[in-house]
């Protein structure tokens, strides 16, 4: 048997740290037909859509996808393909876990925070326009139906997994209707929740709580800005975003790809860090019920860390990123 997956290796460093983690998840020995898509400026030019048909078709057929990081044009341009991807398929829930890997270095050694963010509206309705010359109007949408799901699929999550306590994040002291509807309707779902311990805080303090002590955290629930910008402050827990995965999920498909961007910066150097794309890939695994595989994959990266023989630069090594996944590789052949 063989999974149907949709790849999307994205742009930037999306097809080399894309390529690195479809090289490991197939060493699982699991089998993989990827259907692989560009998107994005790289579409555009083959089909003159930024989100092509056909992707879009393979994704309505797979119900899952791996997903490379896609460049979305600043103050201009397209609208962020992951954002409409979002959109597109109701991918509610943004799931980044923040875990530790051994012997990266931090200040914040130990964490395990659960991120899940409101993936459909908020800002990122990216419904703006200009009043007049001068002033432009941005609009926050928040619904009751979107509000609900997402802190019902959190509570959900935190009762299987076993987890404590829910923060709600907002800031419904300024933002009093919109932000006030999002933590309403959290407060209610808590209820039905009686055994895991509910709060709320308001973002800002939130920042200064996370970097003074994120241990008082388990689980943060927010609307889709504060989840966006929580989450790459809270990847700096544990060394960076080159660590850290992500999922987002709907009732009828998922789509795995790390926090970060496209990165720029090092593009085309092959020397990005395939750790996060490959952790989203063992999100993957455990969507697709292959847990002693995930299990596998999870074990050699942990040794590829603990021996720090082989890790990319922004990890202090100087392995590429093809090297490292070779790394992985090779650990799990020995493993086996
Ligand atoms: P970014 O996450 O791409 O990069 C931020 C910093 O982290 C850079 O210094 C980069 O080199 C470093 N970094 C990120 N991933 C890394 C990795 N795997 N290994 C080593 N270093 C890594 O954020 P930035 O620069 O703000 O955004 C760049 C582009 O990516 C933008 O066009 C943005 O819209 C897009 N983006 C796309 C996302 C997606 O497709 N889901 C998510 C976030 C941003
Ligand atoms: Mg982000």
């Amino acid at each position: 048997m063989s999974y149907k997956v949709t790849l999307i290796p994205g742009d930037g460093i999306g097809p080399e740290v894309t390529g690195a983690a479809v090289r490991i998840l197939e060493a699982t020995g699991l089998k993989f037909e990827w259907e692989s898509f560009e998107a994005g400026a790289d579409a555009y030019e083959k089909y003159h859509e930024y989100l092509p048909k056909p992707l879009l078709d393979s994704v309505e057929r797979t119900r899952v996808a791996l997903k490379g990081p896609v460049t979305t044009p600043i103050g201009g341009g397209f609208s962020s393909i992951n954002v409409q991807l979002r959109k597109h398929f109701e991918l509610f829930a943004n799931f980044r876990p923040i875990r530790n890997l051994p012997n990266v270095p931090t200040h914040y050694p130990g964490v395990d925070l659960i991120i899940v963010r409101e993936n459909t509206e908020g800002l990122y309705s990216g419904i703006e326009h200009e009043v007049v010359p001068g002033v432009v109007e941005s609009l926050k949408i928040i619904t009751e139906k979107a509000s609900t799901r997402i802190s019902r699929w959190a509570f959900d999550y935190a009762r299987k997994m076993g987890r404590k306590k829910i923060h709600a994040i907002h800031k419904a002291n300024i933002m009093k209707l919109s932000d006030g509807l999002f933590i309403r309707c959290s407060r209610n779902i808590s209820k039905e929740y009686p055994e895991i311990a509910y709060a709320e805080h308001i973002v800002d303090n939130t920042c200064m709580q996370l970097v003074t002590n994120p241990y008082q955290y388990d689980m943060l629930l927010l609307e889709n800005l504060y989840g966006d910008i929580v989450s790459d402050l809270c990847a700096a827990f544990v060394g960076g975003l080159g660590l850290v995965p992500g999922a987002n999920f709907g009732h009828e498909c998922a789509v795995f790809e790390a926090v970060h961007g496209s990165a720029p910066d090092i593009a085309g150097k092959g020397i990005a860090n395939p750790t996060a794309v490959t952790r989203s890939g063992i999100l993957m695994l455990r969507h697709l019920g292959e847990n002693e595989a995930a299990d596998r994959v999870k074990h050699a990266i942990h040794a590829i860390y603990t021996e720090r023989l082989h890790l990319t630069k922004d990890m202090g090594g100087t392995a590429s990123t093809s090297e490292f996944a070779d790394a992985v590789i090779a650990k799990m052949s020995e493993q086996a």
